[in-house]
Formats: C-alpha cells, sequence, structure tokens
C-alpha cells in the first residue's frame, strides 16, 4: 500500500536538518539522503581584505535592470552545468525574474548592488529580507540572494567586493546578521562563502523516489 502522496506522484522528498549533528545526518543518509543545499549565516562585520583600488559597487536603480537580468541569467546557466544540473528555464522564467531584481531595486528593504571594474559592470548581488524557515534565520538578519560575476571578471576580489557591500547595507539597515543558500553541488561557492566567514547551520537534504513507484508496486 503506498503513501497517498507517494501515490499521487510526490516522489521528492526533502528534510530541513540543523547542522552539527552528524549521528542524525547519517541516519538520513542511511534513509537515501544526500545533501542538496546548504544555509548559512555570519555577523555583519567588515571583510578584512579591501576591495581591489578598480572595483566600485553601487546601489542599482531602474536604469540598470537590463544588466542585473544578464547577471541574474548568468547564474542560473551556471547552475545549469555539471555537476550542479538545476533546470534552466530562460524565456519562461525571464519576467518573473525581471519583477523580482524592479521590486528588490524599488523597495525599501532590499537593494541590487552592482560591481563595476575600470567602468564595466561584471557582478551582481542583493539584498533583502531573509527567506526560509525560523530555525536557521537569526534574529534581524538579511538575506543576501542572487550573486554573480561574468567568467572573465572572477578571481579577482570583485564577489567580495560585493559581499562587503552587501554587510555594510546591513549595518546600515540597522541588522545584526547576513543568511544565505547554495547549492553543495557548487564547487565555487562553499569556498567562496566559507572564506567570507559565512558557517553553513542548517542542511536541506533531498531523496527523489524512483519515478515508476506510482504505477509500480503490488496492487494489494
Ligand atoms: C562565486 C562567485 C560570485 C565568486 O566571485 P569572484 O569575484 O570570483 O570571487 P572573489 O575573487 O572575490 O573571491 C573571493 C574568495 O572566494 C574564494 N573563491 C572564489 N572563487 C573560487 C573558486 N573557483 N575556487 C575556490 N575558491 C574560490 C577564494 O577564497 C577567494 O579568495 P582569494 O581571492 O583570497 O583566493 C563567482 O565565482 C561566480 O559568479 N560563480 C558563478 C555563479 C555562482 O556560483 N554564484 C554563487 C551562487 S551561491
Amino acid at each position: 500500500m503506498l503513501a497517498p502522496f507517494v501515490a499521487r506522484g510526490v516522489l521528492a522528498h526533502v528534510v530541513h536538518l540543523p547542522a552539527g549533528d552528524a549521528a542524525l545526518a547519517e541516519a538520513w543518509v542511511d534513509l537515501g539522503f544526500g545533501r542538496v543545499h546548504a544555509f548559512a549565516a555570519r555577523d555583519l562585520a567588515p571583510l578584512a581584505r579591501a576591495a581591489p583600488p578598480d572595483v566600485a559597487v553601487r546601489e542599482a536603480t531602474r536604469e540598470d535592470l537590463a544588466i542585473a537580468e544578464r547577471l541574474a541569467d548568468e547564474e542560473a546557466r551556471f547552475h545549469a552545468r555539471a555537476p550542479i544540473w538545476d533546470a534552466y528555464l530562460g524565456d519562461d522564467t525571464a519576467a518573473g525574474t525581471r519583477r523580482e531584481l524592479e521590486e528588490l531595486i524599488a523597495g525599501p528593504d532590499s537593494a541590487v548592488l552592482l560591481a563595476s571594474v575600470d567602468g564595466r559592470d561584471v557582478g551582481m548581488t542583493t539584498v533583502s529580507e531573509p527567506s526560509g524557515g525560523p530555525l536557521f534565520i537569526p534574529d534581524g538578519a538579511i538575506g543576501i540572494g542572487t550573486t554573480a560575476v561574468f567568467d572573465d571578471a572572477r578571481g579577482r576580489g570583485v564577489g567580495a567586493a560585493l559581499v562587503d557591500r552587501a554587510l555594510a547595507w546591513g549595518r546600515e539597515h540597522e541588522r545584526r546578521h547576513a543568511t544565505l543558500h547554495f547549492s553543495t553541488a557548487n564547487a565555487t561557492s562553499r569556498p567562496f562563502w566559507t572564506g567570507l566567514g559565512f558557517t553553513p547551520v542548517l542542511w536541506h537534504l533531498m531523496r527523489v523516489l524512483d519515478e515508476r513507484l506510482p504505477w509500480a508496486h503490488p496492487q494489494d
């Protein structure tokens, strides 16, 4: 007898697991679950490293929407590649992404931050109210969202300069913490965020059941 939700085709099962309990994590791994997302947090102290002198970070305005959309698309395309393999929906999500960026730019408690090198816009991050369960969101937190630097500008401090400005934005808005999440399969994310002082506090574990299950099971 299948559980009704499995019979209806609910095959992707997700667990929110606080970090730091190895025995509990092992029990979920034994049940076939694996990590897919890390939720991380830190205080808002400025980064120890200074931004390179040719990198400038500013708050985007409506006039910057086109470049913000291109950088959001850069992040989505990166996540569509091995070994992350997120679905890329391109044109189907473009209008939603544009609306979201417009709202972040216009909202009093959010911002889109753009980084330029010698006047060319090459990177973006966003700050807003944090999303996620109270298990991992500390009091007075900002949420750092879509973050990307164009391929040819990576590895020279642009991402770190964006995060430093996001932390300053949080201090200016009288917050105390910053939170974010990243795909554990994203090999650049973990060293980037942990190198900038973020500590994983919660994992999303997932198990995807055999897609034949709704019809391939004993009938009695
Ligand atoms: C993640 C990303 C935004 C980092 O931007 P960046 O400008 O290249 O980062 P920085 O040059 O400021 O690097 C800061 C630190 O992060 C770490 N880091 C950055 N890229 C790394 C990589 N590929 N491998 C290992 N560590 C890395 C290093 O510790 C680095 O410090 P260092 O310069 O002293 O070595 C950029 O690689 C990117 O756009 N990736 C594709 C999209 C993406 O994964 N976005 C994040 C989604 S959560």
